[in-house]
């Protein structure tokens, strides 16, 4: 019973009419980010553009910071883009997708330090307004969380900001979770951010009640709207995940608006 009761709770805030995001006819694109790295912004970035793309959206994808230990191939210096890249189904050129790569796992702002690099700060937003030309929808994803330094006074959020889009914050559901999200929901406040919801990644089947519970807790202490509960899939993960995001009232909404 208790159960049942649960996964009851879970639908009746996900799907109430009284919930749903504005109409927003000129959604250009959304901002995914996230509380941690790991969380599951490239898998739901992927899956987002992968479902949008089947639903005959003309989506582009964006990574405009990324930094890692080592090259992921000749094509694509950061496997993030690749994925992105596939999940769009498009063919552009990596310096556009993603225009500042250092390769050090590391903010942007501390690699290019320890590198002694400059941030290709007007090289990231040019990338974008051409991406926002040449595609109905652009999704872009963040690096880290939202307070990632890029530069000495310039965070990510910063840039999210001047990009205009709204924000998707993806999170896991688990003890610690509630905390994160607010401060990442506060910090995005703060930079003027819009918010278009919250994606809970990676639910286990086995999930505690305390994890069943958290989404909930979320809602009612925010009042955004939670997009969706992806549960862990073992393969195929982004078109797993897509697959989900499509049920979701939010996305269906991003398809009907183009
Ligand atoms: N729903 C999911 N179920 C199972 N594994 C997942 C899920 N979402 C993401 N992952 C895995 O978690 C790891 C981190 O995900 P990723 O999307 O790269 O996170 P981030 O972009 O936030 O660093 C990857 O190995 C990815 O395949
Ligand atoms: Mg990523």
């Amino acid at each position: 019973m208790v159960g049942r009761q649960v996964i009851n709770d879970r639908f009746n805030f996900i799907s109430t009419a009284k919930n749903q995001p504005k109409n927003k006819k000129n959604l250009r694109g959304v901002f995914v980010t996230g509380t941690d790295t790991g969380i599951g912004k490239t898998t739901i970035a992927c899956g987002l553009a992968w479902i949008l793309r089947k639903k005959g959206i003309n989506v582009g994808i964006m990574k405009p910071f990324a930094t890692g230990d080592k090259l992921h191939s000749r094509k694509f210096k950061s496997k993030d883009t690749a994925m992105l890249a596939e999940a769009a189904n498009i063919c552009d050129a990596d310096n556009l997708l993603n225009p500042s790569f250092f390769p050090i796992a590391a903010s942007p702002l501390m690699a290019s330090d320890i590198l002694k690099a400059s941030i290709r700060k007007d090289e990231v937003l040019n990338s974008f307004d051409t991406l926002q030309t040449k595609y109905d929808f652009t999704i872009v994803e963040g690096i880290g969380g939202i307070m990632v330094p890029i530069t000495r006074n310039q965070m990510l959020g910063h840039f999210a900001k001047m990009m205009g889009l709204p924000l998707i914050i993806v999170s896991q559901s688990r003890v610690g979770s509630i905390n994160h999200i607010l401060l990442t929901i506060k910090a995005a406040k703060d930079f003027g951010l819009e918010l278009y919801g919250i994606i809970f990644n990676k639910m286990s089947k086995n999930a505690s009640l305390v994890e069943k519970k958290t989404p909930e807790y979320v809602h009612r202490l925010t009042n955004i709207p939670i997009i969706s509960i992806i549960p862990h899939v073992a393969e195929n993960r982004y078109k797993a995940v897509g697959s989900c995001l499509y049920k979701s009232i939010y996305v269906n909404n991003l398809c009907t608006n183009h």
